[in-house]
């Protein structure tokens, strides 16, 4: 109740507020946490969108892949009644801040600018909140890709994976070979984004959904679950033992200097091989993660903005989501981060291989049931639930205190976190 009357109270003071004042340029400040090399050249596309139209851009960096670190601070900001014009929040915690009372309303450029027409209803169903417009999306990531290094495979006679089984095979050929075979970095959340794609190629993607996403009991606790448990530990016997703590872009330079053979991660890993100056097929491959080539783990990034002070601070929003949304933004930022646009119909023809085989795979599997949120991006099910469900996979990533059923047993236990 409280809150409800909070918000009724801003409601009716910004549009006293708005309607008196006429907007001029804005301060638009945008809290994310692309910091990475690949990431920053394409934060600074949008610095440069929010600039081109007057306004000014502050720029609220807090480094930590993945954005836990973000999160903590958005919530202090929020509270101490200072939020920023937008912030990079995703998935089902746009809902959480939607029924907070705190986010802005983008309806009226996204009906001016068609958004209804130009985003695929999966995408569009994230950004609203009881049918309202509340964010604007960046980006299509796909989290279930391996990154490669040809050279590695090369000089370990090996072969790059298509399923789980000959992973163990490549591994112990590249291990042999005095290489790593599993780049990996040391937080929670990258042990769950291995553990994601790891469920996906053992299960499939109908296992995957009923499992992760639908959170039915009887498949979390399962000899399908189980299974993905021993393939997860058997990953871990495949990376090295400085893996605590690291950063996931340092993982991926592992990838690149042919320290190690391959990588489990999201595309935003393209951009660090594209900052590099490696070129896909050549330098590096990408493939689906072993037994997933049917499926996609979606992970869209995008902006929510909160309630809007002034008619200046609306303007900045409403600027910066209709670029946001405008074909140069989509191809520029795209193109850095590794992801694909979300808005459809766009001219591909400068994006590489890996992002051509994203956009179809992406339409193909939204036809078969193959397109999936990802439950370690904050797509698939509330922050709480994840959470639960992250720490149970990263003590058993991490130790030996568990064994793959009691894992199971925990995890579907954790599920009914809310
Ligand atoms: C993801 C996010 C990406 C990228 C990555 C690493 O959750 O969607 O944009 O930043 O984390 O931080």
């Amino acid at each position: 109740m409280a809150i409800k009357l909070k918000t009724l109270c801003a409601g009716v003071m910004g549009a006293v507020l708005l309607g008196s004042m006429a907007a001029q340029a804005a301060e638009v400040e945008v809290l994310h946490y692309w910091t990475s090399g690949g990431e920053a050249k394409a934060a600074a596309e949008l610095k440069k969108i929010v600039e081109a139209k007057g306004n000014t851009w502050k720029d609220f960096a807090v480094a930590g892949g993945a954005g836990e670190n973000a999160m903590t601070v958005l919530k202090a900001r929020v509270v101490s009644g200072n939020p920023p014009t937008a912030a990079q929040i995703k998935g089902p915690t746009i809902q959480e801040w939607g029924a907070e009372g705190s986010l802005g309303n983008l309806d009226a450029v996204a009906k001016a600018n068609n958004w209804d027409g130009l985003l695929p209803t999966v995408v569009a169903n994230v950004m609203k909140y009881q049918g309202h417009y509340v964010a604007v999306p960046v980006n299509v990531h796909r989290v279930n890709w391996m990154w490669a290094n040809p050279e590695v495979f090369k000089k370990a006679g090996a072969t790059v994976p298509k399923t789980w089984d000959e992973f163990v095979v490549a591994a112990d050929k590249i291990q042999k070979a005095g290489f790593i075979p599993v780049a990996h970095g040391g937080q929670p959340w990258q042990d769950f984004t291995v553990f994601e794609s790891v469920v996906l190629g053992v299960g499939g993607h109908a296992f995957y959904k009923k499992a992760l996403v639908d959170l039915d009991p009887a498949s979390l606790n399962s000899p399908t679950m189980v299974k993905s448990f021993e393939m997860l530990r058997t990953v871990h016997k495949y990376i090295d033992k400085d893996s605590a703590n690291r950063d996931w872009n340092l993982a991926t330079a592992m990838v690149i200097n042919g320290k190690a053979a391959m990588q489990f991660m999201g595309d935003w890993a393209k951009g660090e091989f594209t900052v590099a100056g490696k070129k896909p097929g050549k330098d590096y491959i990408c493939a689906p993660a072993p037994g997933t080539a049917d499926a996609f783990t979606f992970n869209i990034d995008s902006l929510a903005v909160f309630e809007p002070k002034s008619a200046d601070a609306k303007k900045g929003q409403d600027d910066l989501a209709a670029a946001v949304m405008g074909v140069p933004f989509q191809e520029v930022f795209n193109l850095n981060k590794g992801s694909i646009p979300a808005r459809q119909g766009m001219d591909l023809s400068k994006f590489d291989d890996c992002a051509k085989e994203s956009a179809k795979d992406f339409s193909a599997t939204a036809k078969t049931g193959g397109l999936v949120p990802s439950i370690a991006h904050g797509m698939a099910v509330p922050g709480a639930t994840a959470g639960a469900m992250q720490d149970v996979v990263t003590q058993f990533f991490n130790g030996n205190s568990l064994t793959p059923k009691q894992a199971a047993e925990k995890l579907a236990a954790a599920a009914k976190v809310k």
